[in-house]
């Protein structure tokens, strides 16, 4: 009957999806990544779609199947996810951001593969700041329900919370990274967290907590 309910409400709502790392080129050969896996955005994707959601997933580079009826776009880096969810965010009901983005990019990327210098033993890259895409769409008139992401390795309720405000979120999922947990594993633990309604969701398969917080949107949230 959980089911029954969570298709009752996505059947027919669009849905946007951001997941997995993104790469910030150093030089030809040489980039700035994270070890985000993708595997929760994409088993929210999948799990939305089967409930008969419209799901769009832009994906950075990861190693994952496309889930049935969900329409992908892969991008690699923070710039070209931007690109891409500018292009896509009016459109839909609810944005999920579970994608790592990288707060920063190389300022300024080598045409050609750095040598190593042989007189020096340091060497230092200037990085500057990405866009921050979930607190882009959630400032615009047009916005959709806006749900965001917070890896935290400690407080993290406490910095969930804050990025929910700082950020002009609608939600926020809170989960605990570092050593065994979280980012390359298959199972999460996450505390989804609006203004009026914190819920807990101890450990289970990724598939599991996206069924949970899909659920957690529709039993909560009057979506326009
Ligand atoms: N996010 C984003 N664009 C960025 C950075 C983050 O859209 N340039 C989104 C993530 O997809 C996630 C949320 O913001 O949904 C929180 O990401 P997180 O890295 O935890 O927050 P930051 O604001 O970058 O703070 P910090 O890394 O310092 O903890
Ligand atoms: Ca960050």
């Amino acid at each position: 009957q959980a089911w029954l309910g969570l298709k009752t409400f996505w059947q027919g709502k669009s849905l946007l999806i951001t997941a997995g790392p993104t790469y910030e080129n150093i030089d030809p050969v040489r980039f700035i990544g994270n070890r985000s896996s993708g595997k929760m955005g994409f088993a929210i994707a999948e799990t939305a779609a089967k409930a008969g959601a419209k799901v769009t997933l832009i994906a950075g580079p990861v190693n994952l199947a496309t889930p049935q009826n969900v329409k992908r776009i892969d991008v690699r880096s923070a710039e070209q996810m931007f690109d891409a969810v500018q292009q896509h965010y009016a459109s839909v009901d609810v944005f999920i951001s579970a994608a790592a983005v990288a707060d920063f990019r190389v300022a300024d990327m080598a045409q050609q593969k750095i040598k190593k210098q042989s007189d020096s033993d340091e060497m230092t890259l200037k990085l500057i700041k990405n866009p921050d895409i979930v607190a882009w769409v959630a400032q615009q008139v047009d916005k959709p329900f806006v749900v965001g992401f917070a890896a935290e390795t400690q407080n993290v309720i406490e910095y969930a919370k804050d990025k929910l405000v700082r950020k002009n979120l609608d939600m926020i999922c809170a989960n605990q990274v570092g050593d065994n947990l979280g980012f390359e594993s298959n199972e999460n633990e996450l505390v989804l967290i609006t203004a009026q309604h914190q819920q807990t969701n101890p450990l289970s398969s990724k598939s599991q907590q996206a069924l949970d917080l899909l659920s957690f949107i529709a039993k909560n949230e009057a979506i326009r």
